[in-house]
């Protein structure tokens, strides 16, 4: 059965001190992470389906190819528009920073999220925007895993959860857990695999 895939990149040496984008390298446990994609696909496919072959998706930044690369699958495709949420002005920034240089903006962000763009950079809207042709070739195709970003994962598992776009901000997608989406006519069935790390 066709099944979509998700996980976040390894923990980054930018999420160890809580900088927003960027383009970091994994951090010591990120790679172990990634050293450890491989076997919870497989446990995900189960014995009968291990050969199924699958797609990988990643961002163009590093993070997510690093957590890539470990899997055995040779089909490996980067998309721009998974690269995550376009912080502008605050890219490379704690949320500290930004609150103490934009506190007005940091308020507006609070008060909506979804709609709040970053100055030079995007909202959580404008990323449910990029995605549509992403979300069009996802469903037109067969088993992929998509490694991409925090707020990326959320538009995408919103979607496929039937969660109003808007809420996507507040989706609860954690670090280091492969999340299994089986798309089935009326409801998606979802499974979390944690890894031990
Ligand atoms: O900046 C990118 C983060 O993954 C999104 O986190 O939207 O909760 O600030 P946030």
């Amino acid at each position: 059965p066709r099944c979509i895939w998700l996980s976040r990149h390894g923990e980054s040496q930018y999420n160890l001190t809580g900088r927003i984008g960027g383009d970091a390298n994994l951090s010591e446990r990120g790679w172990r992470y990634a050293k450890k994609l491989p076997e919870l696909v497989l446990n995900s496919l189960g014995e009968e389906n291990k050969h199924t072959n699958l797609t990988i998706w990643t961002s163009t930044l590093a993070r997510t190819q690093q957590t890539a690369s470990f899997l055995p699958y040779k089909k490996k495709l980067q998309w721009k528009a998974l690269d995550e949420l376009d912080a502008g002005e605050c890219d490379g920034m704690t949320y500290e920073e930004i609150e103490a240089k934009f506190p007005e903006d940091f308020k507006a962000r609070d008060d909506n999220k979804y709609e709040y763009r970053y100055r030079g950079g995007e909202s959580y809207r404008d990323i449910v925007i990029r995605l549509e042709p992403i979300i069009m070739e996802l469903e037109r195709q067969e088993n992929i895993l998509i490694i991409t970003h925090q707020a990326v994962l959320r538009c995408i598992y919103a979607y496929f959860m039937n969660v109003p776009q808007e809420e996507s901000p507040w989706m609860s997608i954690p670090l280091h857990t492969l999340i299994k989406l089986d798309p089935r006519a009326y409801s998606t069935i979802v499974s979390q695999m944690k890894a031990d790390i």
